[in-house]
């Protein structure tokens, strides 16, 4: 892999959107990643350019085998003026792990974590400062080579484009509705579900569609098998408070590792709080709420941060989970995890990563 990371001015910077309406990945900034890979070469020629559409044949593998995957990251602007990235390396090595299943050439990711800051530096005034706002960065490789045949592609592309984006579900303090679905599954043990890659949304989606139509905001998935315990909601892993400790599904092949889920469960830790990965069957849990002692529901990721959940419904089960609103835990969490993403809160645990500046070489 070449060390080098040219960049292609573009001649005209976009207009920023309102910083009051940026929504969830709507904009995109000025410019974006890529690199390729051949067999030949490995993964080559790291290049900052302006975002726009890149040309791809139409046989290319990623539209007919879905040869794909995909990151969520963060760029927080903390008040001193720092630019900070959370645990990027979680992230890189998931997506190593993600390539590895899909059957995707690895990449460096000492190296790609360099460009992405790069290219985080050149954008750094898209990143909005508002309480609850980032710069979300997306990095996904494709599968390019223009052939038919059921085989790993010969030629990948690794795209990093970055969205200056608000909280996930519009308002974070107003706790979001779950679907326990029961009907369609995500991922199996065996599969794809641990892995970050675009089919197993693709699968999500009428599911997603479905809770929507019944006025719900995410589907919770229950296991491939015997459809008993759960997995993970659409966009976030979920925790669950209850009687004073807090379980959360334990990783089974078939669920994302979560680089929010392993920060929350290690914050548990660091603060005595009792957390359990563990097997959870949904007839418990709501065996748990009838009795009172489901506390607080959330889930966690890169996009949603802490989610509070207010309502689940099962089958013909509804339950209000505590009174429907953020709980203590829930709060305290978000409010300690943003608050070290941007550098308000001292970064015990060492999350944090610095986005120094340094002259950027222009190429052309
Ligand atoms: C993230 O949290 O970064 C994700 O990738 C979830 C998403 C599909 C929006």
């Amino acid at each position: 892999m070449g060390q080098q990371i040219a960049f292609h001015k573009a001649d005209q910077l976009k207009v920023k959107p309102d910083p009051e309406h940026l929504g969830f990945g709507r904009h995109f900034t000025d410019y974006m990643l890529e690199m390729d890979y051949s067999v030949d070469d490995g993964w080559h020629d790291a290049r900052i350019v302006p975002y726009g559409p890149i040309t791809l044949q139409p046989a290319a593998t990623v539209f007919h085998y879905g040869q794909e995957v995909f990151e969520g990251m963060k760029a927080y602007r903390a008040e001193d003026g720092r630019i900070l990235l959370f645990r990027p390396e979680m992230n890189m090595r998931r997506m190593n792990q993600s390539c590895a299943r899909l059957n995707i050439p690895a990449i460096d990711e000492a190296f790609v974590t360099e460009a992405i800051m790069k290219l985080v530096d050149i954008e750094k005034d898209w990143i909005p400062s508002k309480p609850g706002q980032s710069l979300y960065i997306r990095p996904f490789i494709i599968g390019t080579e223009s052939f038919l045949g059921v085989h790993p592609a010969e030629s990948y592309k690794l795209i990093v484009i970055l969205s200056p984006v608000g909280a996930y579900f519009g308002d974070t303090v107003n706790p979001v509705k779950i679907y326990v679905e029961d009907e369609y599954v995500r991922a199996v043990r065996g599969g794809i579900g641990f892995a970050k890659t675009g089919g197993n949304y693709a699968a999500s989606l009428k599911a997603q569609s479905k809770a929507e139509e019944l006025g719900f905001d995410q589907v919770l998935w229950l296991d491939g098998v015997e459809h008993k315990y759960v997995e993970e909601v659409g966009s976030m892993n979920i925790f669950f408070k209850v009687d004073g400790e807090v379980w959360t599904p334990a990783l089974n092949g078939s669920i994302l590792p979560g680089v929010t889920r392993d920060s929350v469960i290690r914050l548990l830790q660091h603060w005595g709080v009792p957390v359990k990965e563990k097997k959870i069957s949904v007839k418990k849990l709501f065996k748990k709420a009838e009795k009172q002692k489901l506390e607080e529901v959330f889930g966690t990721g890169t996009a949603a941060v802490i989610s509070p959940v207010g309502f689940l419904k099962w089958e013909d089960r509804l339950i209000r989970v505590g009174n429907g609103e953020i709980g203590p835990l829930s709060k305290k969490l978000y409010e300690t995890l943003t608050g070290i993403q941007t550098g308000r809160l001292e970064d015990e645990l060492g999350w944090m990563q610095e986005v120094s500046s340094e002259e950027t070489a222009v190429a052309d």
